[in-house]
């Protein structure tokens, strides 16, 4: 199986080294713009094969779309990431241009991949990238609830004092500071209700942190952060390489589900071999729904900067 990763940053390259070091695919190829960099990183992550234990080839490539031909997934991190005190949404402008480009080169090559869209603002980012290649909306998804969820069962986990893998916990609405949903009704220890140990006043906290989780990780290291992205790229596209149909919440296109329309944004979703194979219609109460839609008015109205490129 053949994964490309376009933008050889450090997103691009966290994405290479998780998927090869747990031997998602047996080919990545990473592709930038800059002369000599994808080239750099790939050699580098190659020599990490023999102490690591794997076996994936990387080919660093610059701007060279032939060498991602056929590939079966392609994940797009290319644009500008954020600097400190800058929201995802002012990335719009610079982003759409270089998504829409991205997109179309990619398809050339790999008529039949299925795309994992990265770039910010990631919900404004997947709209575009379907609208724009006009492909079926299970093979376009928009990787932001699978990183927003494991920040929120990060801080549960903490908050709690309990190992972060025993947390079960999602965060649906858009990948945006004020438009993220960190579900804690039904968030759980082993499940049990977190509710049951924790106070509303840090279960706000909680959620609180996770919505800023990665401007506050924007702050600390002087751009956006790699290890956390990229590590839930790679558990995304473990879901689809091997068919693991694990419930996920991405950014897709809803056509009446959760009743939205003409939006992508993050509900949870069963990610197999055919990218999004389901959404799942998981039951909200009055102030979620009523928080879905607020946060997709936001998602709308970003989307709208749109119109001078579709
Ligand atoms: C983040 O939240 C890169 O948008 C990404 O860190």
């Amino acid at each position: 199986m053949k994964v490309t990763i376009v933008g050889a940053g450090n997103v691009g390259a966290s994405c290479a080294e998780y998927i090869a070091q747990k031997r998602i695919a047996s080919k990545v190829v990473l592709l930038d713009i800059k002369e000599g960099v994808a080239e750099g990183k790939a050699l580098d992550l190659s020599q990490t094969a023999t102490t690591l234990g794997f076996n994936t080839t990387i080919t660093g490539v610059t701007n060279d779309y032939s060498a991602t031909a056929a590939s079966d997934v392609v994940v797009i991190t290319s644009g500008v990431p954020r600097k400190p005190g800058m929201t995802r949404e002012e990335l719009i402008g610079i982003n759409a241009g270089i998504v829409q480009g991205v997109s179309s080169s990619i398809l050339e090559y790999s008529p039949n991949t299925i795309i994992v869209v990265v770039s910010n603002p990631m919900d404004t980012m997947t709209y575009l990238a379907l609208q724009s290649t006009g492909l079926p909306k299970n093979r376009i998804i928009g990787m932001g609830g699978a990183l927003d969820s494991s920040r929120f069962k990060t801080y549960l986990s903490k908050a709690l004092d309990k190992p972060a893998n025993d947390i079960q916990g999602m965060v649906i609405g858009g990948h945006g500071d004020t438009t993220m949903i960190p579900l804690t009704r039904i968030a759980s220890y082993n499940g049990a209700p977190v509710s049951q140990y924790l106070d509303e006043e840090t279960l706000e906290k909680v959620a609180a942190d996770t919505m800023v989780g990665g401007a506050t990780l924007t702050k600390l290291l002087g751009t956006s952060a790699w290890y956390a992205p990229g590590a839930s790229v790679a558990y995304l596209v473990d879901s689809i390489l091997n068919d693991q149909k694990r419930m996920i919440p991405c950014s897709v296109r809803l056509e009446g589900e959760y009743g939205l329309e003409d939006i992508c944004i993050g509900v949870p979703c069963i990610i197999g071999s055919n990218g999004v194979e389901a959404i799942v219609d998981v039951k909200l109460d009055e102030r979620e729904k009523q928080q879905l839609n607020e946060s997709a008015e936001k998602v709308k109205s970003m989307n709208s900067a749109l119109k001078d490129v579709l």
